[in-house]
This record gives structure tokens, sequence and C-alpha cells, in this order.
């Protein structure tokens, strides 16, 4: 299959709760270019695979999920993000922990990378694209002119995440996410097809520490460096 390299991609991957979809978000609205989401469709196959009743381990039923997915992104009222399943809204469904884990698992089958492979390609669309996930920079966009590896201590991340989802999960707590985070980063990282791992030409940034200003201008600068737009 032929990956599409005329619309400029920016390809950030890494592990869960480093930081990738603030900074993908506020990288791709600094820019006015797209974005894709990629965790967002494994979370969608694995939330429409349980809402259709498959077994938990049917992967050519959720493969067929995932060849069919009817899914839309798009903004609230409020400019919060929106995204419909047939319709219907799953926004904050999709997000608990819960359903990170149901995505791990369906990631991990090549039955089911296979059939969201061109979908993911075709966000590449005019001006540019900002592609968040774990193998954007390896699998889906090998060419894409800058990759960066966005990682942050495992403390950090499990906070980060806990502050994301105590409003909209009751049943969160620290602990149980920070194990609930490195059990889906070990099944991510060890999982044979597209494991999450940096690309040989990735530039790693640490964000630890880091506000979002800082961490946007460091991606900014390595891209500046790369000539895909000039510094500010
Ligand atoms: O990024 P997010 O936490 O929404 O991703 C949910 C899960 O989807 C990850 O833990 C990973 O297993 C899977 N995923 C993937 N490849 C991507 C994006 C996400 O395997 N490009």
């Amino acid at each position: 299959m032929s990956v599409p390299s005329a619309v400029p991609v920016v390809a950030i991957d890494g592990p869960s709760g480093a930081g990738k979809g603030t900074i993908s978000r506020a990288l791709a609205g600094r820019l006015n270019w797209h974005l894709l989401d990629s965790g967002a469709l494994y979370r969608l196959v694995a939330y429409a695979g349980h809402s259709q009743g498959l077994a938990e381990d049917d992967k050519g039923g959720h493969a067929r999920v995932a060849q069919q997915l009817d899914s839309r992104f798009g903004a609230s009222a409020d400019g919060g993000e929106l995204i419909l399943l047939s319709g219907i809204d799953v926004t904050q469904g999709i997000r608990s922990e819960t359903a990170g884990m149901g995505a791990s698992r369906v990631a991990a089958w090549p039955e089911v990378r296979a059939a969201l492979l061109a979908r993911q390609r075709g966000f590449a669309r005019p001006p540019g694209l900002v592609a968040d996930g774990r193998d954007m920079g390896t699998i889906v966009f090998p060419a894409a002119p800058l990759k960066i590896f966005l990682v942050a201590t495992p403390e950090e991340r499990a906070l980060r995440r806990y502050n994301q989802l105590k409003g909209k999960d009751s049943a969160v707590t620290l602990a149980a996410l920070s194990r609930e985070i490195a059990a889906r980063d070990r099944q991510d990282a060890t999982r044979p097809v597209a494991p999450l791992v940096a690309a040989a030409d990735a530039v790693v940034v640490d964000s630890t520490g880091l506000s979002v200003a800082d961490v946007v201008g460091r991606v900014w600068r390595a891209g500046s460096e790369r000539g895909l737009w000039r510094e500010e």
C-alpha cells in the first residue's frame, strides 16, 4: 500500500499519559492542521465490540467492527472534543481506563490493525496532519518528516491520567491507575505487531516537569529545524 508523502505529517508517539493528546491538539491548533487521535479508533473498536456483545477474544468480529466503524470526530459546543460512534456521543465513555485496556487488547491483533490502516492514512490531508499514537512514525506514516517520541516518568504519567480522569470516572484511584497504565504499556511494548517503540529517526522528548507550552516549544523548534514551518 502506498504511503502518502505529499502532505506533511508530524508523528507523535509514546506511552500512555506522556501528554501526546494534549501536545498533538495544541500543535494541530497552532498550525491549523488536521489531527488524528489513533488511540480513539482502537478504543472505539473495543467499545463497539462490547456494545455488540462480541466475545473479548473474537478477533474476526473485532476486525469486522474496525472495517465498518462509523466514527466521527468533531468539536462540542464549548470547543472540547466530540467523538460519535454510529451517531452516538461516546466522548466520555471511551476515555475510561477500562476502555483503554480494551483498546490495548484489540490493538494487539494484526487483523484489527490492518483494518484501521487505510482509515488512519486517510487523515493525511492538506495542509498537514498531526498524528498521535503508538506506531504513527514506525508503521502508519513511516515517511513523516517529523517524528516525536514523547516520554515522561511513570509517576508523572499516572498523575496526569489521574487528574484527567478523576472528574469523569469516580471509581478511579491513583494506585489502581498506576498499575493499569504499567500493565497497558507492558502489553503495548511487548506485542509482536506494531509494538510501542521509538522510530529510529524519532526525536525523544521527555516531558517530565515541563509545561505544555515548553513541550510544544520543543516540538516547534524540531519542526522548524527540518524546514516544516518557520521559527516564530
Ligand atoms: O492513546 P490511547 O491511550 O487512547 O490508546 C489506547 C490504546 O490503543 C493503547 O494502549 C494502545 O494499545 C492502542 N493504540 C495502538 N496504536 C496506536 C494508538 C493506540 O496500539 N497508534
